[in-house]
């Protein structure tokens, strides 16, 4: 098979250094975006006067005719051909005949591979985005379910203060909103179109790169032909942000695994989505949470696999770049399934809500009662200190907080009085956090709300 641009050379490739240099493995996944932007070019040259209409319009058959080959999977990629693009106009010429070589006028692979690629990941971040919004509202449903349900909040593992499920589920919803704006964010940097600066200069053809632009949805022109062409950016910032999404996922992973062992017993996860061990038969695993936490270290790598890439490449060009695609590619797919099996997972997933009530209590009312004090005159520091007294005194008699007599109370502090006692409930203590974003009752269901109204289920 001859080569495009075998026209300098004197000897054949090596097989070694063809399996070496291509990329047709995996860049095949942009062949339909390749055969979009070449639609585009197409009509942008023969707009120009660089092709005349007949050419045009037979290119423009052929191209679809690839398109369908594509499609159904009869296209055939091959290595020699090196990547993508070649293999495509390789393919062209074979069903047009000669006119095909028109397809590369006033382009080259520089310019041309950044398109597809910022094609590419327009339609998968808007896929991301919807698979995000996916997870918010499994996550709004199960505070729906779980607004008078309570757990204790853990600082450093240990119990802290009594909240509602739903305060939890709300804070990770919250988290992946802030991923969707990171990937919203990340669109906007792909959105401009590089075609049109050729190898590194620009094109001495009169294409109206603004028309292209049009033509493939593109919010704007690259404005600089050697950034166009030598700069991934905006791949790094959608690396980036599967990261971060993949580091939330992580972390809420850990916390249902550490909510499935028998020692909380807050959840359990439905069989159909755990596996067993091979040796211990009374095994149940949350091997899919454990794989979610897991692949965040690809997320992690492959962002540090590209700014390594890039770090200290002369601009404009080179060939280095061609090893943005993996990374990508693994990135995306990972977080894509990463989310989806979240959501499947949440929505599953079964609340042990007696034992979380019963976990919610105890000490964990401690600050409310120190705070009962400070209401009743107190400085904070000092009020902080007699109840500490006071759970120290409990924790060696063996008592909860709740099974406190007044009379025991009164000789901590003679401010105590029976209200103090009716404090001592979790249900009263949640509902006392009435601040902005508090775990209150009102707060939590205003919280809903809110979602609910931002993502569209109202
Ligand atoms: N496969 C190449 C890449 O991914 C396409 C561009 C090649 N350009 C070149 N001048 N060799 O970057």
């Amino acid at each position: 098979m001859q080569k495009p641009w075998e026209g300098r050379f004197k000897e054949k490739t090596e097989k070694l250094v063809e399996k070496f240099t291509q990329s047709v493995s995996f860049d095949k996944r942009l062949a339909l975006q390749d055969i979009r932007q070449s639609i585009a070019h197409v009509k942008a040259l023969s707009q120009a006067g660089v092709i005349t209409k007949e050419e045009e319009e037979l290119l423009i058959s052929g191209l679809l005719k690839l398109k369908e080959d594509v499609e159904s999977g009869k296209m055939e990629f091959l290595e020699e051909l090196e990547d993508v693009h070649m293999n495509i106009e390789r393919a062209l010429t074979e069903k047009v005949g000669e006119v095909g070589g028109k397809v590369h006028t006033a382009r080259s692979r520089n310019d041309q591979v950044a398109t597809d690629e910022r094609l590419f990941l327009k339609e998968e971040i808007e896929k991301i985005l919807k698979d995000l919004r996916k997870l918010r509202v499994a996550l709004v449903e199960l505070a729906e379910k779980t607004v008078d349900v309570l757990i204790p909040s853990y600082t450093h593992l240990q119990r802290a203060q009594p909240i509602r499920l739903a305060h939890y589920f709300l804070a990770y919803r919250e988290a992946f909103l802030t991923d969707s704006l990171r990937f919203a964010n990340a669109y906007r940097f792909a959105d401009g179109l590089p075609l049109g600066s050729g190898a590194s200069a620009g094109v001495d053809f009169p294409i109206d790169r603004f028309y292209t632009a049009k033509e493939l949805g593109f919010r704007s022109v690259i404005r600089n032909s050697l950034y166009a062409t030598a700069e991934r950016d905006f791949i790094l910032d959608v690396l980036y942000a599967c990261a971060v999404c993949g580091m939330h996922l992580s972390r809420l992973s850990e916390d249902l695994i550490l909510w499935s062992t028998e020692e909380f017993g807050f959840v359990s996860l439905p069989d159909r989505l755990c596996t067993g061990s091979s040796i211990m038969p009374q095994k149940k695993n949350p091997d899919v949470l454990e794989l979610i936490r897991g692949k965040t270290g690809r997320l992690y790598g492959n962002l540090i696999s590209l700014l390594t890439t890039l770090k200290g490449l002369p601009y404009a060009y080179n060939r280095d770049l061609q090893e943005d695609k993996e990374p990508l590619f693994d990135s995306l797919d990972t977080l894509r399934s990463s989310l989806e099996v979240m959501t499947l997972l949440l929505k599953g997933l079964q609340i042990n809500e007696e034992r979380m009530f019963s976990c919610a209590g105890g000490f964990t009312l401690a600050t409310d009662l120190a705070n009962y004090l400070v209401l009743k005159g107190l400085p904070f520091r000092q009020a902080h200190k007699v109840v500490g007294s006071l759970v120290g005194y409990l924790l060696e008699k063996g008592k909860r907080l709740e099974e406190v007599s007044l009379e025991e109370l009164k000789e901590f502090s003679e401010l105590f009085d029976e209200t103090a006692l009716k404090l001592l409930d979790p249900r009263v203590c949640a509902d006392r956090k009435k601040t902005y974003g508090g775990t209150s009752k009102e707060q939590v269901l205003m919280q809903i709300e809110n979602a609910k109204r931002e993502d569209g289920l109202l």
